[in-house]
């Protein structure tokens, strides 16, 4: 099984970025613990600040992988874009968040992406990225 896992803006500060918030522990730390975690999945990682990389990451993959695991952060908020492109694929999407969004400001409630993926993670810490992995593995 082939999965991708895309993160969005800012997300390549994570573990010094508002740790009370997102905690303490880098992407990179965590993604090695994630592929020892799967050794049956093959697993890649991808993150870019910028929409249009985002958006064309999801087109290139978006057509041969088993799933995308996306925390699009904060264009989850504001991208037509991405949302348009969560919808011309193939390639199930389940959206994850860091944070459980629902309880923070108004503007982190609405999403553009969810409306268009086979399901959200969000509120767990960067155990979202476990559980929606796990959704792939099961299922
Ligand atoms: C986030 C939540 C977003 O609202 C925020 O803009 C992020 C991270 C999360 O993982 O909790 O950058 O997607």
């Amino acid at each position: 099984m082939k999965l991708i896992i895309i993160n969005g803006p800012n997300l390549n500060l994570l573990g010094k970025r508002e740790p009370e918030v997102y905690g303490s522990t880098t992407f990179e730390a965590y993604f090695s613990k994630l592929e020892k975690r799967f050794p049956e999945v093959e697993l890649i990682y991808f993150q870019s600040n910028i929409e249009g990389e985002l958006i064309s990451k999801i087109q290139e993959v978006g057509f041969d992988m088993d799933g995308i695991i996306l925390n699009a952060a904060a264009y989850t908020h504001t991208s037509v874009g991405i949302g348009d492109a969560v919808k011309s694929i193939e390639t199930p999407v389940v959206e994850v968040h860091i944070s459980n969004t629902h309880k923070r400001e108004d503007f982190r409630h609405i999403s553009y992406i969810a409306g268009a993926a086979k399901g959200v993670v969000l509120g767990f810490g960067l155990q979202s990225y476990d559980l929606a992995i796990q959704s792939f593995v099961d299922g």
